[in-house]
């Protein structure tokens, strides 16, 4: 078991506060680690750990990653921008997931971003997530969910909606409190 680690983050212009793991998720950083006949195939589930903890991966997170699974950043900075799942910014207690994929373009998936970004105050326009003032809800396009069919879809955090209309996402923001 090991005690708080940390990896001081701190970019060349400037000084930016070590990334700390806390002793409880470190040591079970550690247990999970030890499952592995190489540090380096625990990766994924040490980036999931943290991702779970912390809400996203920081530069420092990424940092204490590969020192603590002795890579190079670079080798966890291709993992984090290859997988989707992976997130390097804060978003919120809600996450929108809207498909864009042909199917869902076609059944009305961007008139659907439109409208909850609309009545979020946000831009349709923009690209990539884009999280409301407070903090609480972000809204983004995916690829394909899996679910052409019944487009057009949507997730919010684990739950999957089919078939969403406007009456339905309007419920689904309601929840979203
Ligand atoms: S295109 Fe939207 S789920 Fe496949």
């Amino acid at each position: 078991m090991s005690s708080p680690v940390s990896v001081n983050a701190s970019a060349p212009t400037g000084a930016v506060a070590p990334f700390r793991v806390p002793a409880p998720l470190a040591a079970e950083i550690d247990e999970v680690i030890s499952h592995y006949p190489q540090k380096r195939s625990a990766s994924l589930m040490v980036l999931h750990a943290l991702q779970e903890h912390f809400g996203y991966l920081s530069k420092g997170a990424i940092e204490w990653t590969a020192s603590k699974l002795e890579l190079q950043p670079i080798n966890v900075y291709e993992l984090v921008t290859f997988y989707p799942m992976f997130r390097q910014e804060a978003v919120g207690k809600y996450q929108l997931k809207v498909c864009r994929t042909l199917s869902c373009a076609l059944g009305g998936s961007y008139e659907l971003h439109d409208h909850l970004c609309h009545k979020l105050g946000l831009s349709s326009h923009a690209h990539g997530p884009q999280t409301t003032k407070d903090g609480k809800v972000t809204v983004e396009f995916v690829e394909c969910l899996a679910s052409c069919g019944t487009a057009p879809v949507m997730m919010c955090n684990a739950d999957f909606y089919e078939s969403v209309s406007t009456a339905k996402a309007n419920e689904i923001l309601a929840h979203c409190k």
